[in-house]
């Protein structure tokens, strides 16, 4: 968890690759859904493109069906997801049933005016979800993915008019969700600002050796 543009996707992702699990990131998953023009998708589009949450039943019912798939058994990371106190309760449901718990809440903190630097440089795959920097991590041919060689965007939602509603949502949403997981004990801070190579060490001292 963290607010938009911290750093969450990026560390979701080296988490991944440094344990072997997959990643469930409630952003891509809606992305997709709106580039597959589903209805659902299409709803989603419109809200995401304001920079507002989703409507918690379309979130839960994509998120329910993609954790109950096999490979989610050896565990997993989520990103983007529980983001209002309903799909927080929702996840408690589903992983009670499969009998898993939320080992730990990755917190990413970063200073504000790093990340409106971030989202406005950020640009995305559309097609295989990867994320760059035009600065800090650009791809090797301008305004081309290195993964899957597709025309690389802005998000609509990237664009500097939208960047602070979608931070007023945080808060007003998100941030008050923390306090079930303080209590539980289950919150670990990360910084958002380390440099790129200082991720997967910061990581292993919070999370273990994989
Ligand atoms: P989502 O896609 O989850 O966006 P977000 O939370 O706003 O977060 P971002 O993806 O913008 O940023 P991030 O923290 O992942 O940062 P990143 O690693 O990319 O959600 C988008 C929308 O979908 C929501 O607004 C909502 O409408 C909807 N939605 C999603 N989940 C929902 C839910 N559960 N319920 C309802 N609606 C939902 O990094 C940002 C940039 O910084 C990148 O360019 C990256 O390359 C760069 N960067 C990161 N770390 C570093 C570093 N260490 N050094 C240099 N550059 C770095």
């Amino acid at each position: 968890m963290g607010p938009p543009g911290s750093g969450k996707g990026t560390r979701a992702k080296i988490i991944g690759r440094m344990y072997g699990i997959p990643v469930i990131a409630a952003g891509d998953m809606l992305r997709e859904a709106a580039a597959r023009g589903t209805e659902k998708g299409k709803v989603a589009r419109a809200y995401m493109n304001r920079g507002e949450l989703v409507p918690d039943d379309i979130v839960i019912s994509i998120m329910e069906k993609r954790l109950n798939k096999p490979d989610t058994e050896r565990g997993f990371v989520l990103d983007g997801f529980p983001r209002s106190v309903r799909q927080a309760v929702a996840l408690d449901r589903i992983l009670e049933k499969q009998n898993a718990t939320i080992d730990t809440l990755l917190y990413v903190t970063a200073k504000p005016e790093i990340i409106v630097g971030r989202l406005s440089l950020r640009r995305s795959c559309p097609k295989c979800g990867a994320v760059y920097h035009l600065k800090d991590m650009p791809p090797r041919e301008e305004g081309v993915c290195d993964e899957c060689g597709s025309r690389l965007i802005q998000r609509e939602d990237d664009k500097e008019e939208i960047i602070p509603h979608r931070f007023e949502v945080y808060e007003r949403q998100t941030f008050p969700i923390l306090e079930r997981y303080q209590d539980a004990g289950k919150i670990k801070e990360i910084s958002g600002d380390l440099e790129m190579d200082q991720i997967p060490v910061a990581l292993e001292e919070i999370l273990g050796k994989p």
